[in-house]
């Protein structure tokens, strides 16, 4: 197959929602439907996880678990779909965000009784941040939700985009009779349980035309009512605008029903982007450049001493990987050649020979890798795009063994490397504290330091609420606020000062006090800048 073809035929896309929308549901069917599994149930709901989140093993099976579900490939339809999955419930993490970092589109399922929750709009917030373009799917419609219209104004208002629906549903909870597909002009008739049969699909071009009447009786009318509506508050649907992240197409369905989830895969392969062209900080390179450049964007440690073992997720931007070729890490100014690269098929692991743009590969690594390092084929450039995002959870880490200071220090160091939390330094270095985006994160720490450091420590509960980079054009300006602001202010790792708010509240009025000092949602301030990011 030509490299173009190659390029041309993946779709590389992360499922977002809050917990209990329905993902784990929803990638399960889209699984079955490209044949990577056979039976529902295969994919891990992260439910266990949170009811026995206490218990440290547990956690670490879940983790296990996570690593074989981190990328799911399958074909289908000729296509090459690369799915990633986004931790949820207590795993929430940087890795969630920064996995969003590494795909091409995203997929938002919304519970159509909840509407649009937290977690979303946080997910969002990063999608919006970068442009990605985002297909809603609104699940549950088996259940008697809120009226279409109204969620359709939820989603523009929570989530700052503008939505088109392609779907529309006929009925809701026990009477939800289908869709009506605005897109192809198709009826499709709601088989709970049961797969979508092909006489439960039909063309109907003309919503005036009687074969709607006798499909769905008195909910024609209504549907003709809606579907005029429909078309005078929204624009038509253009791809372009989709593409740039301007406009979310939203379809109904319901998941565990099987219900809209073949549609959605189908709009998937039709509308979503191929492998973009992603930014360095020298120059774009674009997914058709014939040498290999790739970014990682997540690593995941095995907690189990008999196997440590770390995977660097390595998200592919151009050219081919190809097994036991040096390629350069451009950090360390380093050739280094991966013998056993994996990738991730059909929920399996196995090693692979070659790989494309958008896919992503596994490499067996021995401490080399921090998230966002760029491996090219010489060429010596970083891709952006990978930042840290602010922390919304913070202790102090107390060393409970001052003999195993050195130890503890190596520790947190190379584990914030590898993106498990990040370190913030106040006085000098001699007050840690390490924030995260999940509170899970903590337990791992604790426990990771023990068993691969030795160093024994306890994290303190902190009264802050977040933690945001702060810059300034002025020098003095800057001087004057740390001066000012002393136990409000603290290092991260790269020496970027930043400022510890204690609520919300205090946040904004510093930012409305303080306009000489600007502040940063992401490490990442100049395409932050350039791209409005989240509040
Ligand atoms: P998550 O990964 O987003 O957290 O959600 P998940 O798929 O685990 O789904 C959360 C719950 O919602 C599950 O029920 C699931 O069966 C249910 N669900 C998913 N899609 C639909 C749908 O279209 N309609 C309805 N009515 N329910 C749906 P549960 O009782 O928590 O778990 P289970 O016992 O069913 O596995």
């Amino acid at each position: 197959m030509p490299y173009s073809d190659e390029i041309e035929k993946r779709r590389t896309f992360a499922i977002i929602s809050h917990p209990d929308a329905g993902k784990t549901t929803l990638t399960e069917k889209l699984l079955l439907f490209g044949g990577a599994i056979q039976v529902a149930g295969a994919v891990k709901s992260n439910k266990t996880a949170r009811a026995t989140a206490s218990d440290f093993m547990e956690i670490e099976r879940q983790r296990g678990i996570s690593v074989a579900t981190s990328v799911m490939g399958f074909e289908y339809n000729g296509y090459k779909i690369n799915l990633l999955d986004t931790p949820g419930h207590k795993d929430f993490s940087e890795d969630t965000y920064r996995t969003l970092t590494a795909v091409d589109s995203v997929v938002l399922v919304v519970d159509c009784v909840k509407g649009v929750e937290e977690q979303t709009e946080k997910l969002m917030n990063v999608c919006r941040m970068r442009k990605t373009p985002v297909i809603v799917f609104v699940n549950k419609l088996d259940r008697e939700g809120k009226d279409p219209f109204d969620l359709l104004d939820e989603l523009e208002a929570k989530l700052s985009i503008k939505v088109r629906p392609l779907s529309w549903p006929i009925g809701m909870g026990t009477a939800f009779k289908g869709v009506y597909n605005l897109y192809n002009k198709s009826l499709y008739l709601f088989r709970s349980g049961g797969l979508t049969r092909t006489d439960d699909v039909m063309e109907i071009r003309d919503l005036g035309d009687a074969a709607l009447d006798r499909q769905i009786g008195d909910y024609a009318n209504k549907l003709r009512e809606d579907a005029e509506l429909v078309e005078g508050a929204y624009d038509d649907f253009d791809r372009q605008t989709y593409l740039a992240g301007d406009l979310a197409p939203v379809f109904f369905g319901s998941a565990v029903n099987n219900f809209g989830v073949k549609e959605l895969l189908d709009t998937l392969t039709t509308i979503a982007p191929p492998p973009a062209n992603r930014a360095t900080n020298v120059r774009v390179v674009e997914s058709g450049e014939k040498n290999f450049t790739g970014f990682v964007f997540k690593i995941h440690a095995n907690l189990d001493p008999r196997h440590r073992d770390r995977i660097a997720f390595v998200r592919i931007c151009s050219g081919r990987f190809e097994r036991s070729k040096f390629f350069h890490h451009v950090r360390l100014n380093k050739d280094i050649r991966f013998t056993s690269p994996v990738s991730f098929m059909a929920m399996r692991k196995s090693i692979i020979d070659e790989a494309y743009p958008g896919d992503v590969i596994g490499l067996y690594d021995t401490g080399v890798f921090k998230i966002g390092d760029t491996l090219t084929e010489g060429e010596k450039f970083m891709f952006q795009g990978i930042p840290s995002f602010s922390p919304e959870v913070f202790k102090l880490l107390v060393n409970l063994d001052p003999a195993k200071s050195k130890q503890l220090n190596k520790g947190i160091a190379q584990l914030t490397d590898e993106g498990v939390a990040q370190l913030f330094t106040q006085q000098q270095g001699s007050r840690k504290i390490v924030g995260t985006v999940g509170v899970l994160q903590f337990d791992v720490l604790q426990y990771r330091l023990e068993h691969e450091y030795g160093a024994r420590c306890r994290f303190e509960p902190l009264g802050i609420h977040k933690a945001c980079w702060i810059t300034s054009e002025s020098k003095a300006d800057m001087d004057k606020f740390v001066r000012f602001k002393s136990d409000r202010i603290a290092e991260d790792k790269d020496g970027n000062l930043v400022f510890l708010a204690e609520s919300e509240w205090a946040l904004r009025n510093m930012i409305e006090a303080t306009p000489e000092i600007t502040f940063h949602f992401t490490s990442e301030f100049k395409r932050e800048m350039q791209n409005s990011g989240p509040a």
